[in-house]
């Protein structure tokens, strides 16, 4: 088990296809499918931009918050801000039309480009079925929201805090869970995860590069399912970190690009927290073995967050309403 690291080297491809799916035609072709009991289909029907916008939160004085429906199998989607940059993307790295099932991101930005801090993330969600894929290709897509703006790559002993700051619901059908009910994602088979992924390396270039990079370190954060496992899990823990109060397990493996996979897996489902990550990376290098861990020399150069979609026997959404990633240099 443990595909995601061998699987994730095609998440940079970024696509630019102007091609989006409104949900509406996107959910609505799937109820005429399913009611003939034949599997989903999506159609893409063409639209400006890459995204269907809707006037969102604002009330009905003026649109203040703007949410904008991506269904694009991969594109960048960078919001203006006057704070710290980030980038979304839907990402159906591992999924074609013809596999079934399908994922629409929606974004919801500031029309005035000024969030509640300066490193307040755009709330964002994604409403995703798929179909269980092989165990060559378990996982359909990695959304995510990456650091952007130029923070990254950074030497990682240049890097004071990695404070992360966010709540998450993870959910059976269209909407935005206010709470995550584990019992019924497991019902719907729900399989995926939410992780921090990041990439390390001696080379400041290669730190960049998803498949060049030496080192991948994750954080999970939940663990829906038998099929997201991280990669090491049976060899057993090698160590622990807690961090304001989640303690976390780290597993070791290699994947398929001989690329060292680091993962650190929350305890329990974590959908608040809030709490400096650099412990993780310093206990990381005092296991001194560079054969397997990255070093304070090296760089860290991508920092994301998201979820891993394996499947689901229904649409689910993951909903982010608040995230904020501050990261600060000494
Ligand atoms: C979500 O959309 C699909 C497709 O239109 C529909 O079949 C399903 O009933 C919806 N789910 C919920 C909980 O509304
Ligand atoms: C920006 O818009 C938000 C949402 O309407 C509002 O709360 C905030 O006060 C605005 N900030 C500025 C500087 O205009
Ligand atoms: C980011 O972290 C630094 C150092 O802890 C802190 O001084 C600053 O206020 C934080 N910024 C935000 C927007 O929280
Ligand atoms: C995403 O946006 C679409 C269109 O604006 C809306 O119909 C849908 O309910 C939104 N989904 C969530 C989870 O908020
Ligand atoms: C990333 O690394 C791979 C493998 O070394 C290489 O083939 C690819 O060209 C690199 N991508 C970029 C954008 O440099
Ligand atoms: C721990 O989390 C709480 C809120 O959940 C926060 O107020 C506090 O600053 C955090 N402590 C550290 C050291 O990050």
């Amino acid at each position: 088990m443990g595909f995601f690291g061998s699987t994730f080297v095609v998440n940079f491809v970024l696509l630019a296809i102007p091609i989006g799916v409104t949900l509406g035609v996107l959910f609505g072709v799937d109820a005429s499918r399913a009611a003939n009991g034949q599997s989903p289909i999506y159609s893409p029907v063409a639209s400006s931009g890459g995204g269907t916008g809707t006037g969102d939160g604002g009330g009905l004085s003026g649109n203040k918050l703007t949410t904008k429906t991506y269904c694009q199998t991969s594109y960048g989607i960078t919001p203006q801000t006057k704070g710290q940059e980030y980038t979304l993307n839907p990402n159906q790295w591992g999924w074609d039309a013809s596999d079934g099932g399908g994922l629409c991101m929606n974004v919801t930005t500031y029309d005035n480009s000024t969030y509640p801090t300066k490193t307040t993330a755009p709330a964002w969600s994604i409403t995703w079925e798929y179909p269980q894929g092989p165990e060559s290709q378990p996982v359909h897509a990695f959304s995510n929201i990456k650091v952007d703006g130029g923070v990254f790559p950074a030497a990682v002993k240049s890097l004071a805090h990695i404070e992360l700051d966010f709540h998450w619901t993870y959910g059976v059908g269209n909407d935005s869970a206010t709470t995550t009910d584990e019992s019924t994602l497991t019902t719907d088979t729900l399989n995926a995860n939410v992780a921090v992924d990041m990439f390390l390396d001696s080379d400041k270039e290669s730190s960049t590069n998803s498949s060049a990079a030496a080192y991948e370190v994750m954080v999970w954060f939940a663990d829906f399912g038998a099929a997201a496992q991280p990669i090491g899990l049976s060899s057993g823990a090698v160590t622990t970190e807690t961090i304001n109060g989640t303690t976390f397990s780290l597993y070791y493996g290699t994947n398929s690009l001989k690329q060292n996979v680091l993962t650190w897996l929350a305890s329990t489902t974590t959908d608040t927290f809030y709490g400096d990550l650099l412990p993780l990376f310093t206990k990381l290098f005092s296991l001194g073995d560079n054969t397997k861990y990255p070093t304070s020399s090296d760089y860290l150069g991508y920092f994301a967050f998201g979820s891993e979609a394996y499947y689901s026997d229904g649409f689910v959404t993951f909903s982010v309403p608040h995230l904020s990633i501050n990261v600060t240099t000494s």
